[in-house]
């Protein structure tokens, strides 16, 4: 088989290395790619703004699957236009990517659904937003509809801050573009979680569990980025509550797209906060998490194109996913000043020393090769990827790696884990 892969972060990295590993696969292409996936695939340029230009991608290189990674060709419909063209193609249309491509249309999805989340309105003038705002107490979010890449979300500590932003929104000053809709949402206290499933449109999977750390800065602190670090255990989450999210969040979901016409296949990855009155969903992605993926495959010990092929086919219960019990993290470094602005092109030395570390991965999310170096070409740089039979040896080993690698102005959290961490102790 030949598989292409659709994506150049650390997300697409980790699958061309779960992908390689699979028996049936003979050539992993990756399209666009990044210095670290040019190890473990043929990297050819791509738009992914542009479908037409994904489709001649196919139609050049014939690949018997392809596997979409960010949600950007998602929402413009890739899957679709592969799909009529007759290429297997994993990943959710354009109408079932809307879970996340439009946080109104999956809020009210969810109500019409009875699937738990915030208290939330839906508003479509600052007119609006002043009135709908009453009910609200503060803290209160206030969501951009559309994907903002990580910017669309604002935790507003006052009414009237709330009502500026949605403004800011409104009129384009906030994001850059001007929003429609604008969802404000009650504020949720407790721990997050990612929980990923595969779905082939009727039957879901999950994956293992995986919390990531969103902020910057360590102790939760700072603005948010597209995550700075994820770990992955067996004990984060009981079989209990597994069930429970099954059977109140991910099935009802997976089922109510169904029902409304738009099946999903492929990752619904449910962003829940586990709130004292239990779990309530944050967001839905339609796609594989970044770090997560990278945290989630180093565990799975049986063939990921199996499973992906299985939801292409409608095949999804007969198929078994077997995971490691063992534990996982993935540490991201970044390049200073992210996720402000920040340099690039900054010489990356040191890999080969992280790589002799055991158990260890090293997924690159924004690196590219200049004349035979190595150099920093993104905001997110790189991430040590570890396994080990508990949570604190994953993370010594990914921190050791780490610590062998170097550029101008690496930066990276050191408490990556360690909420996790005291509790293991205990
Ligand atoms: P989202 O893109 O909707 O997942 O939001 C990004 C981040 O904002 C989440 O991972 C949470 O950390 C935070 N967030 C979003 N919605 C809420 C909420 N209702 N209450 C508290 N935090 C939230
Ligand atoms: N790690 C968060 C995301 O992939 O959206």
């Amino acid at each position: 088989m030949k598989v292409l892969i659709l994506g150049s972060g650390g997300r697409e990295h980790a699958l061309a290395w779960a992908v390689k590993r699979s028996q049936r696969v003979t050539e992993v292409v990756c399209a666009p790619g990044n210095g670290g996936i040019a190890q473990v695939a043929r990297c050819v340029p791509v738009d992914l703004k542009d479908v037409a230009a994904m489709v001649r991608l196919a139609e050049v290189e014939q690949p018997s699957l392809t596997i979409v990674g960010p949600e950007l060709p998602l929402s413009l419909g890739v899957v679709d236009a592969f799909r009529e063209r007759g290429y297997r193609i994993f990943g959710p249309t354009r109408d079932a990517a809307r879970l996340e491509s439009s946080k109104a249309f999956a809020k009210q999805f969810m109500k019409r659904h009875q699937i738990p989340t915030a208290n939330y309105a839906v508003c479509t003038s600052p007119k609006e937003v002043e009135e709908s705002i009453k009910h609200f107490h503060a803290p209160i979010v206030v969501k951009a509809d559309g994907l903002a890449a990580g910017k669309g979300v604002i935790i507003c500590p006052t009414r009237h801050f709330a009502v500026e932003t949605a403004q800011g929104l409104f009129n384009g000053e906030l994001l850059g573009s001007v929003e429609h809709q604008v969802v404000i949402e009650e504020f949720l206290e407790g721990e997050e979680l990612s929980f990923l499933c595969l779905t082939d449109g009727l039957h879901v999977a999950p994956l293992v569990p995986a919390q990531d750390h969103k902020r910057i800065g360590e102790g939760d602190t700072g603005p948010n980025t597209g995550g700075m670090g994820v770990y992955s255990t067996s004990q984060m989450l009981e079989p209990t509550m597994t069930e429970w999210i099954l059977h109140h969040i991910a099935e009802p979901t997976v089922r109510g797209m169904a029902e409304e016409g738009m099946p999903f296949t492929g990752v619904l990855y449910c962003g829940l906060m586990m709130t004292a009155r239990g779990p309530e969903v944050l967001e839905y992605n339609a796609r594989f998490g970044d770090p997560e993926t990278q945290a989630i495959l180093v565990r799975l010990e049986s063939d990921l194109v199996d499973a992906l092929e299985a939801c292409i086919d409608g095949r999804l219960a007969e198929t078994e996913m077997q995971w490691s019990s063992s534990a996982s993290a993935c540490v991201v470094t970044s390049s200073s000043g992210y996720p402000g602005s920040y340099k690039t092109g900054l010489p990356i030395s040191g890999l080969s020393n992280a790589a002799k570390v055991p158990e260890v991965e090293i997924f690159h999310s924004g690196t590219t090769r200049v004349a035979n170096q190595l150099v920093t070409s993104g905001g997110r740089v790189l991430g040590a990827t570890a396994s080990g039979d508990s949570l604190e040896e994953a993370l010594t080993r990914a921190y050791e790696a780490l610590s062998q690698i170097h550029f101008e102005g690496m930066y990276y959290r050191h408490d990556i884990g360690h909420r996790a961490l005291k509790q293991e102790r205990r």
